[in-house]
């Protein structure tokens, strides 16, 4: 019998054909999450399972799925995977790091452009009619060329936003807890532009809360293209209704998706979008085929090609 393998979501390009020549997979069709309940009995006799970052891997699906061996995550995190509890169990987890590191690293920019010259309350005025003549002091948005960045978090991501910030003839500051640099403070007070890559972890949930919101420019703009929870939303709501900050560019938000009637979503200096960083026709498909690999591995009892071993 070949191994039956559970694939929460149709994946973009060719990987998943590729899987179901090897295995027999269940792939869930629909255009959302399976419900838990759902997740839970099509993974009852699955030895592998191929995650989305929306489907919750923990000691309850564990207990359901005692077949299961190995978890591939579509995904660079994997903070919804309790990793240890899959390590408990003999589970192997995988990820799909790199191949989305510069398409996340673009789509940051579009967000930092975005924010920072007003590009959606632009677009959006001129769809209301409010393009009357060309003003002196019409929409004015903040310089990005010559500013500071501050990169919190300073991987793979947070390296790859750097490195495009040269172009820009930007100063890049830094904050990390591994690889050092600036403290968080100062990092925070010298930025014009502050956007977060780091994972997220205890020690990164709500990381940017009032305090920190406090210790920005007025003049400054915020971005998260990392996890929501970094972020604490509502103190981040209030910064931008006070005007304490200039703007933000979330690409997550602390709960996903936000509610249509989220106070954020009627601010004009709040650019929010879908959790899109990686959402590329290239970058979706070379997951896929990291994610296949992985499983592929952990079903031969081989080391995976991309394992996780910690928490995210
Ligand atoms: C990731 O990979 O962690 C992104 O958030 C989804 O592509």
């Amino acid at each position: 019998m070949p191994d039956k393998v559970l694939v929460t979501r149709k994946l973009p390009g060719s990987a998943l054909d590729r899987l179901a020549a090897l295995v027999e997979i269940d792939v869930w069709t629909g255009r959302f999450a399976p419900p838990r309940a759902e997740l839970l009995a099509r993974a009852a006799d699955c030895r592998g399972l191929l995650s989305m970052i929306t489907d919750r891997v923990d000691g309850e699906l564990l207990a359901a799925a005692p077949e299961l061996r190995v978890v591939s995550n579509y995904a660079v995190g994997y903070d919804n995977i309790d990793v240890e509890a899959c390590a408990a169990r003999g589970v192997v987890v995988g990820n799909t790091p790199g191949v989305l590191t510069e398409s996340t690293a673009d789509q940051t920019w579009a967000l930092i452009l975005a924010a920072s010259r007003r590009v959606p309350e632009a677009a959006a005025a001129v769809k209301a009619g409010e393009w009357r003549a060309w003003e002196p002091d019409f929409l004015l948005g903040r310089d990005v060329h010559g500013a500071t960045l501050g990169v919190v978090g300073f991987g793979a991501v947070g390296r790859a936003v750097a490195r495009r910030a040269e172009g820009f003839g930007m100063r890049v500051l830094y904050h990390d807890p591994v690889v050092g640099g600036l403290a968080l403070e100062d990092l925070l007070r010298q930025s014009d532009v502050v956007t977060l890559h780091c994972p997220l972890t205890d020690e990164t949930h709500r990381l940017i809360g009032e305090r920190e919101l406090a210790l920005m420019k007025p003049t400054a703009v915020l971005v998260n293209a990392a996890r929501g929870p970094i972020v604490d939303q509502k103190a981040l709501t209030r910064a931008l209704q006070e005007r304490q900050i200039f703007a933000a560019g979330l690409d997550v938000t602390e709960v996903e998706p936000i509610a249509s009637d989220d106070p954020l979503l009627s601010l004009p200096n709040c650019v929010v979008l879908p959790h899109l960083g990686s959402a590329t026709y290239a970058t979706r498909g070379a997951m896929a085929e990291m994610a296949v690999d992985n499983l592929l591995a952990g079903l031969a009892g081989e080391p995976l090609p991309n394992a996780v071993h910690g928490r995210s």
